[in-house]
């Protein structure tokens, strides 16, 4: 990674101006709590030391001109404005633009014209694996956030922008919760965070003394965008889907009205999660799920099933899959995972890694058998991962490739990540995905195989006058 005073120099030669601010903003691992914050359920992850740099300066007029130190990613210039168009799906501007939007929309509903906001230059760097699980994405849609904040000169509360940010994110057209930017805005050096939803709310949960969370990347790439959003988009759409049939047969059933149910957690305010299992499995199993029967259990047509519940933000319709929704095993997943979730943060508090350390391979489990996001690679990893010493072991983020979290006592971390070099790299991946390994031997298994502490959440600076290198106290545009 660049450091501070060299990627200063390099802004200076790329935008001819003197940067004013320098933002940085972590990744997360999350260590327990998959796929159910859409659902309003709590989640258990921790920022990581790996983070994007950017140093930035306002500039005269509305645009916004952004280039990476890797070149790969192609610089970006486009104009803020009430309502920014997209660039195709995929970019990655448009993880940009989701934050300068994101802020626009904010300073818009407090009564600011879009004009008070300025445009600026952005030079940004990365030592955060990207499309890999991480967050990388939501770290860019923070980062472009806090360029804009920092070139108007606003501030925002950090539990604001997290609310803001997680529903700014979807105009790039995923259907994510609200994890990501929770844990990369308010997370504190040296523990988890459990994020409780609808309102968001956090704990710092301590970790287990003595040993490492080690993060390995499969190397297969877990992007959000293109094909693999229906996949994602798939997980939420469904999960969503299910609540409001659980919703509307509790209400036929009993004639009592369950108010402003939008989300597996909305349903805990009426039953326990053994009552909602207890009903869903007298629903979902043994029956096909397509449209027809979902939107007849709903009281809908068809057409209005699509419109409500199946259209993504492009407009395109997700495709019922072939063995109809999977209403069931997404149930079974949420509702567990979310008690695994609770007895986690109990486990932690108590000192009982062992405990911790099970119920993230349950975590796992249930990943894979209930919601398919694992794949060969991931269940190659976590196997090796837990014969080589570690007490627990899963997938972590979005799922479908990306990395795996685990859990290993510290005495033990410098032989597992040996035995995880030679045995995932050396072996699994070069005889079944040549040219991956090719690839990781050029990144370096020192950014593949990665040791964390629990870091803290984004920080913005401003640098003093001059660009002098060294940065200036915090200033408040975050508070
Ligand atoms: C992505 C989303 C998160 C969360 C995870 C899965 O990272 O952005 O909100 O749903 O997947 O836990």
């Amino acid at each position: 990674m660049t450091s501070i005073p060299d990627l200063i120099a390099e802004f200076r030669r790329r935008f001819q101006m003197e940067p004013s601010h320098l933002i940085r903003v972590p990744g997360r691992v999350n260590l327990i709590g998959e796929h159910i914050d859409y659902n309003g359920l709590p989640v258990l992850p921790m920022a990581m030391e790996r983070e994007i740099r950017a140093v930035i300066a306002r500039r005269p007029g509305a645009e916004v001109a952004v280039t990476n130190t890797v070149r790969r990613f192609a610089d970006r210039q486009f104009t803020l404005s009430r309502r920014i168009p997209p660039y195709q799906t995929g970019d990655w501007g448009n993880y940009l633009k989701a934050g300068v939007q994101g802020i626009v929309d904010w300073a818009v509903e407090k009564g600011l014209e879009p004009d008070g906001l300025s445009g600026f230059s952005m030079l940004i760097d990365s030592d955060l694996p990207m499309a890999a699980g991480l967050s990388s994405s939501s770290a860019l849609v923070v980062t472009s956030a806090l360029a804009t904040l920092s070139a108007a000169g606003l501030s925002a509360g950090r539990r604001e922008l997290a609310d803001r940010l997680s529903v700014a994110e979807t105009y790039v057209g995923t259907l994510g919760g609200g994890m990501d930017h929770a844990s990369i805005l308010l997370s504190e050096a040296g523990a988890a965070l459990k994020i409780d939803f609808f309102p968001l709310r956090t704990t710092v949960v301590p970790l287990p003394a003595g040993f490492d969370f080690v993060v390995t990347n499969s190397m297969i790439t877990a992007p959000k965008t293109a094909a693999a959003r229906i996949g994602f988009n798939r997980l939420s759409m469904e999960s969503r889907l299910a609540v409001m049939v659980l919703k509307k047969k509790y209400e036929e059933r009993t004639g009592a009205a369950l108010d402003n149910v939008k989300r597996m957690a909305d349903l805990y305010r009426y039953l326990s999660p053994s009552e909602v299992l207890d009903m869903a499995a007298g629903i979902f199993p043994g029956k096909v799920w397509v449209k027809e029967n979902t939107a007849a259990a709903l009281g809908l047509s068809e057409a209005e099933l699509d419109r409500l519940y199946l259209t993504m933000r492009d407009g395109c319709l997700l495709p019922v899959p072939e063995a109809g929704f999977l209403f069931w095993p997404k149930v079974q997943h949420a509702i567990s995972e979310g008690e695994r979730v609770k007895d986690s943060v109990t486990a932690l508090q108590s000192g009982n890694a062992e405990a911790f350390g099970r119920l993230m391979n349950e975590s796992h489990a249930s990943c894979r058998d209930y919601l398919g996001i694992s794949c060969p690679a991931l269940e190659k990893m976590v196997t090796l991962a837990r014969s080589a010493g570690a007490i627990g072991s899963r997938l972590t983020g979005a799922g479908f490739g990306g990395c795996c979290v685990s859990l290993v006592p510290s005495a033990l971390s410098g032989r597992f990540q040996e035995i995880m070099a030679v045995e995932y790299y050396d072996k699994y991946l070069k005889s079944h995905h040549p040219e991956l390994y090719e690839e990781a031997r050029a990144t370096g298994y020192q950014n593949l195989i990665i040791v964390t502490a629990p870091g803290h959440g984004a920080t913005v600076r401003t640098l003093a006058a001059g660009g002098a290198a060294t940065p200036a106290p915090a200033t408040a545009i975050l508070q």
